[in-house]
């Protein structure tokens, strides 16, 4: 497990992340998703104007999958991918891992209306239940900002089989400096609006604060996926948009 024995390129920056967002991660995060659970893809679409979608139907498309893979969508809130996986091949072996009781319920009730079934149990992204060297596939989408990401890809590159791959992507923190204020502003602007339209409870629109700052502490692609090649994966390739506000990296499980 890598929890910082080892000194990596980005140990300080993951313990000044921890530092910073633990209380959230371990306290608020929870109610925040329970909060939001119940209109949270309608949200997603409303603030970042259609944008995510857009965004996620690239990241589905660059899965190379076949109906005999065994797949596993971590952070999967209410099975997104998985359900999106399913519509591309409706006899994929697909489980599914998530801390919020809540977001799993959305998602159990969206995968009946589609009728597709998704192995999905509550659990922990660190400490993932399964065996070493499990599944061909194992995804992540937006939900990396939220997590010891050391930690947690790391325990994704264990469950992974040799020559599997993680496919993985997030909102990420753009290099550019007028990039990055062009888009901190947007996102304060929209999250505001956003609580305001879906009458958000007191916990969600405290979270706005958190979603801002734990993005500016997070990595730039290029950033990514040195972590990935310090973790040991192989094959690492990214691809971002909107001068890297948001990305989908791809990595291998050396064989
Ligand atoms: C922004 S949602 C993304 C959900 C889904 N992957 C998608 O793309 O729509 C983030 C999800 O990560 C989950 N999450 C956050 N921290 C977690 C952890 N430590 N272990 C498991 N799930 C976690 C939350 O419960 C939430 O459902």
């Amino acid at each position: 497990m890598v929890e910082m024995q080892q000194d990596y390129f980005f140990s300080g920056r993951e313990s000044a992340r921890k530092e910073a967002f633990e209380h959230v991660w371990s306290n608020d995060l929870n109610d925040i998703f329970a909060d939001l659970a119940e209109y949270y893809d309608q949200a997603n679409f409303v603030a970042s104007l259609g944008l995510m979608n857009w965004f996620h139907s690239r990241f589905i498309a660059t899965f190379d999958l076949t109906n005999a893979h065994k797949v596993l969508d971590v952070c999967t809130g209410t099975h997104a991918v998985s359900r999106a996986l399913l519509r591309q091949k409706p006899d994929l072996e697909i489980h599914a891992i998530d801390r919020s009781a809540a977001m799993l319920k959305v998602g159990a009730e969206l995968a009946k209306k589609e009728g597709v079934t998704i192995r999905s149990l509550q659990g922990d992204a660190h400490e993932l239940p399964f065996p070493d060297n499990h599944f061909d596939i194992v995804t992540l989408q937006f939900a990396s900002r939220h997590l010891r990401i050391m930690h947690a890809f790391d325990e994704i590159k264990r469950v992974l089989k040799p020559g599997g791959y993680f496919y993985h992507c997030d909102m990420l923190r753009p290099d550019n400096k007028l990039v990055q204020h062009a888009y901190y502003t947007f996102l304060k602007a929209s999250l505001t609006a956003t609580a305001c339209i879906f009458g958000s409870t007191e916990t969600a629109l405290k979270s706005r604060k958190y979603f801002l700052n734990v993005l500016k502490m997070f990595y730039s692609a290029p950033e990514l996926s040195q972590l990935f090649g310090e973790l040991g994966f192989d094959a690492i390739s990214h691809k971002s948009v909107f001068g890297g506000m948001l990305g989908f990296h791809k990595a291998m499980k050396p064989i």
